[in-house]
């Protein structure tokens, strides 16, 4: 027998929380969502990602695949005049615009790359030992994959704060909620105890990785795992209790 049965609490009450723990669940998918719209641009590219959380925590500076590769002198044949329009077009903040210039005639991007790329980086090329299905640079959508150097500076510090101190409070007093009523539901002690001892666990990782994630990009995922388990538990939890509120009262035995 629970210390507290949430299923011997009388109709109004149990109506009463059932609603608002829909509305909690509401507010978890709500910041699933928010957590997706606010970080899927910030690597530039859309989709969330573990590139945006890592821009978000720790921040990124990835120079292009292309121009490093033009600085490690690859391809050996390419003339210098063309490695220097390469890497010039490379430092641009527009590379579409500049990619297939007309203007520039031969030496636009695009044409340098066909001319001396494609022998191998075309997904049917027969030279470059299979390159060319790796790392393909037919189209612009292949090109920009390798073209872009991203530099994205993780949050300030004071914004970090402020959020954990928000977020600290609110999803751990949540996290309280949840435990507390599930601990009072009908269902097994020890399914609903593994649900609070990973939502308790991830909850204290997630937030604990924060500011040194700035210093240690390897926390990055750690952080993102610990919080998926926090919300998924929580969730779950949320859910038993919405059950165990909703269904009739079980006999006594
Ligand atoms: C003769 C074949 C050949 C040509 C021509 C060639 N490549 Fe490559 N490229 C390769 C091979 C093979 C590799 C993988 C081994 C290596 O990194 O050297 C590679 C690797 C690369 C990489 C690194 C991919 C990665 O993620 O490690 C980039 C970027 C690249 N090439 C760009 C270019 C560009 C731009 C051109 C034209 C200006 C070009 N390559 C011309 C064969 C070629």
């Amino acid at each position: 027998m629970p210390p507290f049965p949430l299923s011997s609490l009388p109709l109004p009450f149990r109506l009463g929380l059932a609603a608002v723990v829909l509305v909690l669940l509401g507010g978890l998918a709500v910041s699933a969502s928010h957590l997706w719209l606010h970080h899927e641009k910030r690597d530039g590219r859309a989709g969330l990602t573990l590139d945006d959380l890592t821009g978000a925590y720790h921040g990124i500076q990835a120079v292009a695949p292309i121009l490093l590769s033009l600085d490690r002198g690859h391809p050996e044949q390419l003339p210098a005049a063309e490695r220097d329009a390469l890497r010039r077009w490379l430092g641009l903040s527009d590379l579409a615009v500049a990619y297939d210039d007309t203007k520039a005639g031969d030496m636009a991007p695009a044409e340098i790359l066909d001319r001396r790329c494609l022998s191998c980086h075309a997904r049917d090329a027969k030279d470059g030992d299979g390159i060319g299905k790796k790392v393909p640079l037919e189209y612009w959508d292949d090109v920009v994959k390798q073209a872009e150097s991203r530099v994205v500076q993780p949050n300030e510090v004071p914004i970090v704060v402020a959020s954990a101190h928000t977020h600290a409070l609110g999803m751990g007093s949540l996290t309280v909620v949840a435990i507390l009523l599930a601990a009072g539901s009908r269902w097994s002690r020890r399914g609903t105890g593994a649900l609070a001892l990973l939502a308790g666990l991830g909850l204290c990782v997630d937030l604990a990785c924060w500011l040194p994630a700035r210093e240690f990009a390897l926390l990055v995922p750690v952080l993102a795992g610990a919080g998926g388990l926090w919300a998924g538990c929580t969730g779950a939890l949320l859910l038993a209790v919405l059950g165990d509120l909703l269904l009739p009262a079980p006999r006594a035995r």
